[in-house]
Protein backbone atom coordinates (compact mmCIF):
# COMPACT_ATOMS: atom_id res chain seq x y z
CA UNK A 1 0.00 0.00 0.00
CA UNK A 2 1.85 3.64 -1.03
CA UNK A 3 2.42 5.78 2.01
CA UNK A 4 -0.19 8.57 0.83
CA UNK A 5 -3.23 5.85 0.93
CA UNK A 6 -1.88 4.78 4.54
CA UNK A 7 -2.01 8.88 5.44
CA UNK A 8 -5.60 8.78 4.17
CA UNK A 9 -6.50 5.89 6.50
CA UNK A 10 -4.66 6.57 9.33
CA UNK A 11 -6.42 10.05 9.02
CA UNK A 12 -10.06 8.60 8.58
CA UNK A 13 -9.36 5.93 11.87
CA UNK A 14 -8.40 8.63 13.58
CA UNK A 15 -11.61 10.55 13.38
CA UNK A 16 -13.21 7.56 14.25
CA UNK A 17 -11.49 7.27 17.59
CA UNK A 18 -13.85 7.64 20.90
CA UNK A 19 -12.04 10.63 23.24
CA UNK A 20 -10.61 8.65 26.70
CA UNK A 21 -10.13 11.80 28.34
CA UNK A 22 -9.58 10.30 31.88
CA UNK A 23 -6.59 8.29 30.32
CA UNK A 24 -4.16 11.04 30.01
CA UNK A 25 -3.73 12.15 33.67
CA UNK A 26 -5.12 14.92 33.32
CA UNK A 27 -8.07 14.43 34.99
CA UNK A 28 -5.65 13.84 37.88
CA UNK A 29 -3.98 17.43 37.95
CA UNK A 30 -5.99 20.07 39.85
CA UNK A 31 -4.82 23.96 39.71
CA UNK A 32 -5.02 25.50 42.87
CA UNK A 33 -7.38 28.25 43.02
CA UNK A 34 -6.63 31.74 44.17
CA UNK A 35 -9.27 33.39 45.17
CA UNK A 36 -7.51 36.86 45.51
CA UNK A 37 -5.61 36.97 42.42
CA UNK A 38 -4.85 40.50 42.61
CA UNK A 39 -4.77 41.24 39.16
CA UNK A 40 -6.56 42.69 35.86
CA UNK A 41 -7.67 40.67 32.79
CA UNK A 42 -5.78 43.36 30.49
CA UNK A 43 -2.64 42.17 32.57
CA UNK A 44 -2.88 39.08 31.24
CA UNK A 45 -0.99 37.96 28.10
CA UNK A 46 -1.01 34.76 26.39
CA UNK A 47 2.40 35.98 24.57
CA UNK A 48 4.99 33.33 24.36
CA UNK A 49 8.83 32.38 23.43
CA UNK A 50 8.86 28.51 21.98
CA UNK A 51 12.15 27.81 20.67
CA UNK A 52 13.12 31.33 19.82
CA UNK A 53 10.19 32.17 18.21
CA UNK A 54 6.96 34.31 19.77
CA UNK A 55 3.80 33.03 19.76
CA UNK A 56 0.20 34.47 20.54
CA UNK A 57 -0.11 31.23 22.83
CA UNK A 58 1.42 28.16 23.96
CA UNK A 59 0.00 26.03 21.84
CA UNK A 60 0.85 24.27 19.16
CA UNK A 61 -1.22 22.21 15.70
CA UNK A 62 0.80 19.29 16.11
CA UNK A 63 1.98 17.25 13.13
CA UNK A 64 -0.74 15.33 11.19
CA UNK A 65 -0.45 14.88 7.56
CA UNK A 66 0.95 15.76 4.15
CA UNK A 67 1.45 14.07 0.90
CA UNK A 68 -1.74 13.41 -1.44
CA UNK A 69 -4.58 16.26 -2.01
CA UNK A 70 -6.59 15.42 0.91
CA UNK A 71 -3.79 16.23 3.19
CA UNK A 72 -3.17 19.39 1.04
CA UNK A 73 -6.10 20.70 1.54
CA UNK A 74 -5.77 19.40 5.33
CA UNK A 75 -2.39 21.26 6.03
CA UNK A 76 -3.99 24.31 3.94
CA UNK A 77 -6.35 24.81 6.69
CA UNK A 78 -4.32 24.22 9.27
CA UNK A 79 -2.10 26.76 8.10
CA UNK A 80 -4.81 29.43 8.01
CA UNK A 81 -6.19 28.71 10.88
CA UNK A 82 -2.25 29.09 12.94
CA UNK A 83 -1.81 32.14 10.86
CA UNK A 84 -5.38 33.52 12.13
CA UNK A 85 -4.96 32.67 15.45
CA UNK A 86 -1.24 32.83 16.06
CA UNK A 87 -0.14 29.50 17.11
CA UNK A 88 2.95 27.32 15.96
CA UNK A 89 2.20 24.78 13.56
CA UNK A 90 4.06 21.14 12.48
CA UNK A 91 3.33 19.43 9.36
CA UNK A 92 3.57 15.57 9.26
CA UNK A 93 5.81 13.27 8.23
CA UNK A 94 7.59 14.04 5.08
CA UNK A 95 9.34 11.05 4.03
CA UNK A 96 7.03 10.79 1.12
CA UNK A 97 7.90 13.95 -0.11
CA UNK A 98 11.64 13.26 0.24
CA UNK A 99 10.79 9.75 -1.96
CA UNK A 100 8.56 11.70 -3.95
CA UNK A 101 8.89 15.07 -5.35
CA UNK A 102 5.61 15.88 -6.53
CA UNK A 103 3.70 15.17 -2.48
CA UNK A 104 6.53 18.36 -2.01
CA UNK A 105 3.20 21.26 -2.39
CA UNK A 106 1.38 19.29 -0.05
CA UNK A 107 3.98 20.74 2.92
CA UNK A 108 5.29 23.78 1.45
CA UNK A 109 1.44 25.30 1.29
CA UNK A 110 1.89 25.89 5.04
CA UNK A 111 4.45 28.33 4.61
CA UNK A 112 3.02 30.06 1.63
CA UNK A 113 -0.41 30.66 3.38
CA UNK A 114 1.89 31.31 6.81
CA UNK A 115 5.35 32.82 5.24
CA UNK A 116 6.16 34.45 8.96
CA UNK A 117 4.45 32.01 11.85
CA UNK A 118 6.18 29.12 13.18
CA UNK A 119 6.34 26.07 11.56
CA UNK A 120 7.71 23.17 12.50
CA UNK A 121 9.47 20.10 10.21
CA UNK A 122 8.96 16.76 10.59
CA UNK A 123 10.63 13.38 9.60
CA UNK A 124 10.71 9.89 11.56
CA UNK A 125 14.12 8.68 13.91
CA UNK A 126 15.77 6.48 11.01
CA UNK A 127 15.65 9.09 8.25
CA UNK A 128 19.26 10.04 6.90
CA UNK A 129 20.28 13.14 8.77
CA UNK A 130 20.86 14.59 5.22
CA UNK A 131 17.48 14.09 4.22
CA UNK A 132 16.10 15.67 7.46
CA UNK A 133 17.56 18.93 6.39
CA UNK A 134 16.05 18.73 3.43
CA UNK A 135 12.54 18.46 4.75
CA UNK A 136 13.86 21.63 7.24
CA UNK A 137 14.53 23.56 4.13
CA UNK A 138 11.54 22.35 1.94
CA UNK A 139 9.20 24.58 4.21
CA UNK A 140 11.77 26.92 6.08
CA UNK A 141 11.14 25.31 9.24
CA UNK A 142 11.72 27.29 12.47
CA UNK A 143 12.51 23.68 14.16
CA UNK A 144 12.28 20.22 13.10
CA UNK A 145 10.18 17.68 14.73
CA UNK A 146 11.53 13.49 15.01
CA UNK A 147 9.55 11.06 16.10
CA UNK A 148 9.72 7.84 17.81
CA UNK A 149 6.86 5.67 16.88
CA UNK A 150 8.11 2.08 17.37
CA UNK A 151 4.58 0.72 18.71
CA UNK A 152 2.91 2.45 15.44
CA UNK A 153 5.01 0.59 12.89
CA UNK A 154 5.22 -2.58 15.58
CA UNK A 155 1.28 -3.65 15.24
CA UNK A 156 0.96 -2.32 11.71
CA UNK A 157 1.13 -5.25 9.63
CA UNK A 158 3.06 -3.91 6.80
CA UNK A 159 5.15 -1.23 9.26
CA UNK A 160 9.02 -1.68 10.22
CA UNK A 161 10.64 -4.43 12.53
CA UNK A 162 14.10 -3.33 13.45
CA UNK A 163 14.36 -0.03 15.35
CA UNK A 164 18.51 -0.56 16.13
CA UNK A 165 20.62 2.57 14.99
CA UNK A 166 17.80 5.44 16.03
CA UNK A 167 20.07 6.91 18.77
CA UNK A 168 23.06 7.16 16.64
CA UNK A 169 21.00 8.51 13.37
CA UNK A 170 19.32 11.45 16.29
CA UNK A 171 22.82 11.80 17.55
CA UNK A 172 24.18 12.92 14.20
CA UNK A 173 21.32 14.73 13.27
CA UNK A 174 21.03 16.76 16.68
CA UNK A 175 25.18 17.88 15.68
CA UNK A 176 24.48 18.78 11.75
CA UNK A 177 20.72 20.40 12.22
CA UNK A 178 20.73 24.45 11.70
CA UNK A 179 17.47 24.79 14.22
CA UNK A 180 16.12 23.16 17.14
CA UNK A 181 15.72 19.18 17.28
CA UNK A 182 12.66 18.05 19.04
CA UNK A 183 12.51 14.24 19.88
CA UNK A 184 8.95 13.59 19.96
CA UNK A 185 6.51 10.34 20.82
CA UNK A 186 2.99 10.20 19.04
CA UNK A 187 1.18 8.91 22.01
CA UNK A 188 2.86 6.51 23.58
CA UNK A 189 5.26 8.94 26.10
CA UNK A 190 8.57 9.35 26.84
CA UNK A 191 10.12 7.73 30.16
CA UNK A 192 12.97 9.61 32.08
CA UNK A 193 15.03 6.61 31.21
CA UNK A 194 14.56 7.43 27.43
CA UNK A 195 15.02 11.51 27.89
CA UNK A 196 18.66 10.74 29.66
CA UNK A 197 19.68 8.78 26.66
CA UNK A 198 18.61 11.36 24.31
CA UNK A 199 19.89 13.82 26.64
CA UNK A 200 23.86 12.52 26.87
CA UNK A 201 23.37 12.74 22.78
CA UNK A 202 22.84 16.46 22.94
CA UNK A 203 18.98 16.56 22.60
CA UNK A 204 17.23 19.44 24.85
CA UNK A 205 14.05 19.42 23.54
CA UNK A 206 10.93 17.06 23.63
CA UNK A 207 7.54 16.93 23.28
CA UNK A 208 6.17 13.74 25.12
CA UNK A 209 3.83 12.54 22.92
CA UNK A 210 2.09 10.31 25.83
CA UNK A 211 -1.36 8.16 25.68
CA UNK A 212 -4.46 9.40 26.57
CA UNK A 213 -5.73 10.80 23.03
CA UNK A 214 -4.84 9.59 19.89
CA UNK A 215 -3.60 5.68 19.60
CA UNK A 216 -2.01 4.20 17.17
CA UNK A 217 -2.18 0.70 18.47
CA UNK A 218 -6.07 1.48 18.25
CA UNK A 219 -6.04 3.04 15.14
CA UNK A 220 -4.41 0.11 13.77
CA UNK A 221 -6.77 -2.32 15.36
CA UNK A 222 -9.88 -0.35 12.82
CA UNK A 223 -8.19 -0.60 10.23
CA UNK A 224 -6.79 -4.73 11.19
CA UNK A 225 -10.32 -5.98 11.84
CA UNK A 226 -9.88 -5.71 15.56
CA UNK A 227 -6.34 -7.35 16.17
CA UNK A 228 -4.00 -6.01 18.62
CA UNK A 229 -6.64 -4.87 21.09
CA UNK A 230 -5.02 -6.32 23.84
CA UNK A 231 -2.37 -4.01 23.28
CA UNK A 232 -4.26 -0.98 23.26
CA UNK A 233 -3.90 -0.05 26.95
CA UNK A 234 0.47 0.57 26.00
CA UNK A 235 2.49 3.71 26.85
CA UNK A 236 2.93 6.01 29.62
CA UNK A 237 0.11 8.54 30.29
CA UNK A 238 0.65 12.33 29.18
CA UNK A 239 0.88 13.58 32.84
CA UNK A 240 2.88 10.62 33.72
CA UNK A 241 5.39 11.38 30.87
CA UNK A 242 5.76 14.67 31.47
CA UNK A 243 6.09 15.03 35.31
CA UNK A 244 9.00 12.60 34.50
CA UNK A 245 11.04 14.75 32.29
CA UNK A 246 10.59 17.60 33.85
CA UNK A 247 11.71 16.44 37.33
CA UNK A 248 14.42 15.17 35.82
CA UNK A 249 16.00 18.56 34.89
CA UNK A 250 16.70 17.08 31.36
CA UNK A 251 14.77 19.52 28.76
CA UNK A 252 15.26 23.06 28.17
CA UNK A 253 12.15 22.67 25.90
CA UNK A 254 9.11 20.52 26.88
CA UNK A 255 5.81 20.28 24.57
CA UNK A 256 3.10 18.10 25.71
CA UNK A 257 0.81 16.49 23.44
CA UNK A 258 -1.54 13.43 24.11
CA UNK A 259 -4.92 13.69 24.61
CA UNK A 260 -4.73 17.66 25.17
CA UNK A 261 -8.01 19.32 24.10
CA UNK A 262 -9.15 22.17 26.44
CA UNK A 263 -7.52 25.26 27.70
CA UNK A 264 -7.56 24.09 31.24
CA UNK A 265 -5.64 21.04 30.26
CA UNK A 266 -3.62 23.28 28.53
CA UNK A 267 -2.69 24.98 31.73
CA UNK A 268 -2.43 21.99 34.02
CA UNK A 269 0.41 21.21 31.31
CA UNK A 270 1.81 24.62 31.90
CA UNK A 271 1.96 23.83 35.48
CA UNK A 272 3.67 20.84 34.99
CA UNK A 273 6.70 22.26 33.19
CA UNK A 274 5.19 22.24 29.30
CA UNK A 275 6.26 25.34 27.98
CA UNK A 276 3.30 24.65 24.88
CA UNK A 277 0.80 22.22 24.68
CA UNK A 278 0.46 20.21 21.50
CA UNK A 279 -2.98 18.94 20.06
CA UNK A 280 -3.62 16.79 17.13
CA UNK A 281 -6.38 14.67 17.20
CA UNK A 282 -8.59 17.35 18.68
CA UNK A 283 -8.46 20.09 15.87
CA UNK A 284 -8.44 17.10 13.33
CA UNK A 285 -11.74 16.08 13.94
CA UNK A 286 -12.79 19.96 14.51
CA UNK A 287 -11.33 20.75 11.09
CA UNK A 288 -13.85 17.76 9.72
CA UNK A 289 -16.67 18.84 11.66
CA UNK A 290 -16.93 22.00 11.25
CA UNK A 291 -14.26 23.38 8.81
CA UNK A 292 -11.61 25.75 9.03
CA UNK A 293 -14.12 28.84 10.48
CA UNK A 294 -14.83 26.24 12.98
CA UNK A 295 -11.35 25.45 14.00
CA UNK A 296 -10.41 28.76 14.42
CA UNK A 297 -13.50 29.70 16.69
CA UNK A 298 -12.32 25.97 18.77
CA UNK A 299 -8.80 27.86 19.19
CA UNK A 300 -10.02 30.88 20.27
CA UNK A 301 -12.33 29.92 22.67
CA UNK A 302 -9.35 27.33 23.91
CA UNK A 303 -7.18 30.82 24.29
CA UNK A 304 -9.86 32.59 25.87
CA UNK A 305 -10.04 29.51 28.96
CA UNK A 306 -6.21 29.52 29.02
CA UNK A 307 -6.64 33.23 29.44
CA UNK A 308 -9.20 33.10 32.18
CA UNK A 309 -7.14 30.10 34.14
CA UNK A 310 -4.05 32.46 34.67
CA UNK A 311 -6.61 35.16 35.53
CA UNK A 312 -8.26 32.89 38.01
CA UNK A 313 -4.53 32.17 39.42
CA UNK A 314 -3.36 35.15 39.48
CA UNK A 315 -0.64 34.96 36.52
CA UNK A 316 0.09 37.30 34.23
CA UNK A 317 1.90 35.29 31.54
CA UNK A 318 2.64 31.45 30.30
CA UNK A 319 6.15 31.97 31.87
CA UNK A 320 4.81 31.86 35.35
CA UNK A 321 2.37 29.15 35.05
CA UNK A 322 5.61 26.66 36.75
CA UNK A 323 4.97 28.40 39.90
CA UNK A 324 1.56 27.71 40.68
CA UNK A 325 0.97 25.19 43.00
CA UNK A 326 -0.83 21.94 41.14
CA UNK A 327 -1.97 18.96 42.98
CA UNK A 328 -1.03 15.30 42.02
CA UNK A 329 -3.70 12.88 42.79
CA UNK A 330 -5.13 9.41 41.74
CA UNK A 331 -3.21 6.73 39.08
CA UNK A 332 -0.68 9.51 38.06
CA UNK A 333 0.45 10.02 41.61
CA UNK A 334 0.72 6.34 42.10
CA UNK A 335 2.90 5.81 39.07
CA UNK A 336 4.94 8.68 40.24
CA UNK A 337 5.64 7.10 43.50
CA UNK A 338 6.21 4.18 42.04
CA UNK A 339 9.00 5.55 40.23
CA UNK A 340 10.63 7.57 43.20
CA UNK A 341 9.40 11.20 41.71
CA UNK A 342 7.99 13.29 45.25
CA UNK A 343 4.65 15.30 43.90
CA UNK A 344 5.07 17.70 46.96
CA UNK A 345 7.44 20.23 44.86
CA UNK A 346 4.87 20.72 42.64
CA UNK A 347 1.93 20.42 45.11
CA UNK A 348 3.30 23.36 47.98
CA UNK A 349 4.63 25.66 45.49
CA UNK A 350 5.06 28.72 47.42
CA UNK A 351 3.31 30.98 45.00
CA UNK A 352 1.84 34.59 46.13
CA UNK A 353 1.19 36.74 43.40
C1 LIG B 1 -4.03 11.19 11.66
C2 LIG B 1 -2.76 11.47 12.44
C3 LIG B 1 -1.56 11.43 11.78
C4 LIG B 1 -0.36 11.70 12.48
N1 LIG B 1 0.82 11.73 11.79
C5 LIG B 1 1.95 12.09 12.45
C6 LIG B 1 3.16 12.28 11.73
O1 LIG B 1 3.21 12.15 10.51
N2 LIG B 1 4.27 12.61 12.45
C7 LIG B 1 4.24 12.78 13.81
O2 LIG B 1 5.26 13.09 14.42
N3 LIG B 1 3.10 12.61 14.51
C8 LIG B 1 1.96 12.29 13.85
N4 LIG B 1 0.79 12.17 14.56
C9 LIG B 1 0.84 12.23 16.04
C10 LIG B 1 0.47 13.61 16.61
O3 LIG B 1 1.38 14.60 16.23
C11 LIG B 1 0.40 13.54 18.15
O4 LIG B 1 1.67 13.28 18.66
C12 LIG B 1 -0.54 12.44 18.63
O5 LIG B 1 -1.67 12.37 17.81
C13 LIG B 1 -1.01 12.69 20.06
O6 LIG B 1 -1.71 13.90 20.15
P1 LIG B 1 -3.33 14.00 20.22
O7 LIG B 1 -3.76 13.10 21.30
O8 LIG B 1 -3.62 15.44 20.43
O9 LIG B 1 -3.83 13.53 18.88
C14 LIG B 1 -0.41 11.97 13.87
C15 LIG B 1 -1.65 12.03 14.51
C16 LIG B 1 -2.81 11.80 13.82
C17 LIG B 1 -4.14 11.92 14.53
Amino acid sequence: MSRITRKDEHILSALKLEPQPQVSGFGDITLVHNALPEISENEVTLDTMLLGRQISAPIVINAITGGGSVPAKINEAFAIAARETGLAMAVGSQSVALERPEAEKSFRIVRKINPGGMVLANVGANLRPEDALRAVEMINADALQVYLNVPQEAVMKDGDRDFRGWTANISRLVNICPVPVIIKEVGFGISREVARRLHDIGVEHFDVGGRGGTNFISIECIRNDGRQRALETWGITTAASLIEIESSNLATTIMATGGLASGLDAAKALALGANAAGIAGAYLKTLFESNTDGLIRRIENMKADLKKVLLMLGVKSPREMNKVPAVISGKTREWLAERGIETRSFSCRPWSV
